[in-house]
Parts: C-alpha cells; structure tokens; sequence
C-alpha cells in the first residue's frame, strides 16, 4: 500500500481548521451598492428584470440609504433617472438635478458615515440613449469631456466623494481631475470604469435606468471583450490621467483583468458585477435551480479572490445580510 505524500484533505477536516485555512475574506465593507433614483416619481418602481431592485423616490432615499449603512455597507453608488432628456444631456450637470438633490440630501442626513459614490456619465440624460454627445451618427469624445467634466462638478457641489466616470470617453479622468481641481474639489476622488468592456450584461440595466441606445450601439467606445491588452491599456491611461481607484466591468466573465490589474498596477481596485450577471442568478434561483444565497457567496469570494479589493454589486444587501449572520 502506497501513502500519498501530500494529504491536502488533512487541512478540510473541520469547519473550524477550514476558517483558519480560509485564504481570501469577504465582508459588508467590501461592497458598494447601487442606487437608482428616479425625478418626479411618487412611489417606488420595481425593475422587471431585477428583482428586488428598485427605483426611488428622492422622498425614499434616506430610509434605503439608512439600510444600507446599518447592514455595515460602507458606500453606495447613486444613479439618476431625470424626467427630461435633450442631446446634450443637460440634466445630468443640473445643480438641481436628480442626482444633486439625492447627493446632497445624503450628505445631509448621513455626513461621513456613508461613502458617497455617483456615476458620471451622459446615456440616462441623452435623447440618444449614447454615453456621449452625438454628431450626426458619431459620438463626439472633446465635446463630451466638456460635459462630463460638468456632471463631475455639479455632483461634487453635491458633496459627493467619488465621482465614478462610466462614458470611455478618451481624456475623461485627466478632464474630470482638472475640472476638479480647478473648483477647489481637489478631495473629490475618481473611481473609473477605467476598462468596461462592450457587453450583453448590461442589458437589465437598461431596463433599470433607461438608457438603452436609441440607434447603433456602443462598440466605439467600450472595449471589445476579446482584448486583454487593450482593457491594460485603458487602466494605465486612466492612471497615467490621476485615477484613485479602476475598475474592471463587468466581473465575472473578466477574473482575468482583475487578476492581472491586481498584479502590475498598486491602486485600489474595484470590479463591477454588473446587472446581466444578477438576473442570471436571480432568474435561476427562482426557478430553484440554483441555491441564491451559496452561488452570491461563491461568485462574489471568486471576484475578491482574483485581485478585487471592492464590488459593486446588486447583490450589497442581501451578501452583508447573510456575511452579517455568518
Ligand atoms: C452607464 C452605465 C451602464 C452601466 C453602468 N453605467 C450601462 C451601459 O454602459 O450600457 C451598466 C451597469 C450594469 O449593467 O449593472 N454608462
């Protein structure tokens, strides 16, 4: 009889030795959550294809920010859905647009004690649906940093903390940083969809913030998901532009870029579990084909173990509910 020289199961053999062998920890502090609030809306608005996600009224956002803090979350991420949309997506840098009113009413009631994150971007304000400002049937990257550099502002007139900039517009962080700086924001950080890749997963979300491109698409100007050398490229540009934290989006299909943003670059790195891969969860659970509770736990310790220090997920509050019990 021949003894295995290595028994790796001699370290599986109780849950107590499998904690302490336990390589990679996810708690509520590692997680963002997203945030929609929707102008003129009297009562919350369930999102058909996410469930359980829905959108606010300004009136709503106290209490679910509230909720969010007590769960232990440390941040969320704000975006707004305006009543208004022209081509230049005025609404999105309104000092009194929706999502300035729900930052500065956070502000107000939470102070410091939540992080205050919000996308700066122009597809949920534009008549076109597009991230950027359109010239005839191109989008127009100078003009659009402009703009973006605009949102930023007025969200940090807000007192918002993060601004997280979702347009890939080329020159958005260095624009962005400059606006800033030049208004005294230099506190203001940016956390950038530094490499968002063109993809099926964001469909829900369209649903969710209406925003869905009314001609073309958006492979311009997000990177195509068969290039790893490009996404690199995008990262280091942002950091070569003054970036404070990248982000890798969406996660799940792109481990591979966390991992390896993690490897050659030292900043904070977030990745964004994004709405496809929440309501292929949520549609198999209700089905009972998955268990919910162990596939978030698995697919949100698999993005933290391959190199991600933060998520945003849709699924904040139900993981920091069962990590909180656990
Ligand atoms: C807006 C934006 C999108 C997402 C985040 N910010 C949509 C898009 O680019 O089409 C997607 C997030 C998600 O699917 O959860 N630019």
């Amino acid at each position: 009889m021949s003894f295995p020289t290595r028994r790796l199961r001699r370290l599986r053999t109780s849950a107590k030795m499998r904690e302490l062998i336990q390589e990679t920890s996810l708690s509520p502090r590692d997680l963002i959550c997203p945030v929609f609030v929707q102008e003129d809306l009297k009562t919350r608005i369930k999102v058909e294809s996410m469930s359980e996600i829905e959108r606010l009224p300004l009136d709503d956002i106290n209490d679910e920010v509230g909720a969010i803090s007590d769960l232990g979350i440390p941040a969320i991420m704000v975006f707004g859905i305006p009543s208004k949309k022209d081509d230049k997506g005025t609404s999105a840098f309104d000092d009194n647009g929706i999502v300035q009113k729900a930052i500065s009413q956070i502000r107000k009631n939470f102070g410091d004690k939540m992080v205050i994150m919000a996308d700066v971007c122009l597809c949920q304000y534009t008549s076109t649906g597009h991230c950027g400002i359109t010239q005839g049937n191109k989008i127009d990257n100078d003009t659009s940093l402009d703009i973006l550099a605009r949102i930023a502002v007025s969200q940090a007139k807000a007192g918002v903390d993060t601004v997280s900039p979702s347009a890939m517009m080329d020159g958005q962080v260095a624009a962005i940083r400059k606006a800033l700086d030049v208004e005294g924001f230099t506190d203001v950080s940016i956390m950038s969809h530094s490499a968002k890749h063109r993809s099926s997963f964001y469909s829900p979300f369209r649903d969710a913030a209406e925003c869905a491109p009314k001609f073309g698409d958006r492979k311009t100007y997000q990177v195509p998901f068969t290039n790893a050398r490009e996404a690199m490229m995008e990262v280091e540009t942002d950091i070569k532009e003054g970036v404070d934290i990248v982000m890798i989006k969406p996660a799940l299909s792109y481990l591979d870029l966390i991992a390896e943003t993690r490897r050659r670059f030292n900043l904070p790195v977030a990745a964004y579990s994004v709405s496809g891969e929440y309501a292929l969860v949520k549609g198999a659970a209700m089905q009972g084909w998955v268990d919910e509770k162990e596939i978030t736990e698995e697919i949100l310790y698999s993005i933290k173990r391959a190199g991600a220090d933060m998520i945003v997920t849709y699924f904040a509050k139900s993981a920091a509910k069962f990590l909180q019990q656990s």
